[in-house]
């Protein structure tokens, strides 16, 4: 099975570069499941009509972050859409689901969105405690896992990739919009990528109009960041995925430009 996950979609320009290119890129590559990390479509969060637009440029489920709440008319969307989520580690009342089993080929796949806690939020529960409680619920229901880590810190994306090696197909960070060059297989058949990088404006800090990030650096008053426009890349990555050991035997970095 192919499963692929896609970089945070940023601003107008990226969620119109990923309609534009994410059919034709599921076709090249022969993709079986796809996850596209939504939560800065609208800069910070996303808006109901943005999720529609995911859904209908290819993705099967939309994955979200620390902007989950920045617009909230999102909310009965994530009540009512199950293949829409939002980090499990979150408070317990949050509406929405931060985990989903989705039927594939006949497979059940079992898609976690997790979020990490260093250098960010206070708020939400232990990621790794939380991976732990979810795989022991959902134990006997899904044939194939993969996880998602929504986190600023290397280490902490590092140590969930090992933390949950051999017990899921996929662990792949998001958050940084900086895709990383170490995708590998894990000793014990986990894929693993510390960052898929972003969906968005190549020339800009994040997916931010780099004379506004570099305002802020300088210590300028400044203004509602807005997001940059012009040419864009998409980047994510590809596991291959063997339905019967379960574990990722090929890894492919993407972005197309
Ligand atoms: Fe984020």
């Amino acid at each position: 099975m192919k499963v692929l996950a896609v970089g945070d979609v940023v601003g107008s320009a990226g969620l119109q570069h990923l309609k534009r290119r994410l059919r034709h890129i599921k076709q090249e590559n022969k993709i079986d499941f796809t996850i596209v990390n939504g939560e800065n479509c609208a800069g910070v969060g996303i808006f109901p009509q943005q999720a529609d637009d995911i859904f209908a440029a290819g993705a099967d489920v939309i994955t979200l972050g620390n902007h989950v709440w920045n617009r909230r008319q999102i909310v009965p969307y994530l009540e009512d859409n199950k293949y829409i989520l939002r980090p499990a580690n979150l408070a317990p009342q949050a509406p929405g689901d931060g985990f989903g089993i989705y039927d594939t080929l006949g497979y059940c796949v079992l898609v976690i969105n997790l979020i990490g806690r260093c250098e960010m939020a206070f708020g939400p529960d232990n990621p790794f405690l939380a991976a732990d409680k979810i795989l022991r619920q959902m134990e006997g229901k899904y044939d194939i896992a993969v996880c998602e880590i929504h986190a600023a810190a290397t280490s902490e994306k590092l140590a969930m990739g090992f933390y949950l090696d051999g017990r899921v197909s996929a662990v792949y960070g998001t958050h940084t919009h900086v895709q990383t060059a170490d995708e590998r297989v894990n000793p014990k058949g986990t894929g693993y990528i510390t960052d898929i990088g972003m969906t968005g404006p190549v020339w800009s800090v994040l997916g931010v109009k780099p004379q506004q990030s570099i305002a802020m650096f300088r210590g300028d008053l400044t203004e509602t960041f807005q997001t940059a426009e012009g040419e864009c890349a998409l980047g994510g990555i590809i596991f291959d995925i063997d339905t019967t050991t379960k574990k990722c035997t090929d890894i492919k970095r993407i972005f197309y430009r």
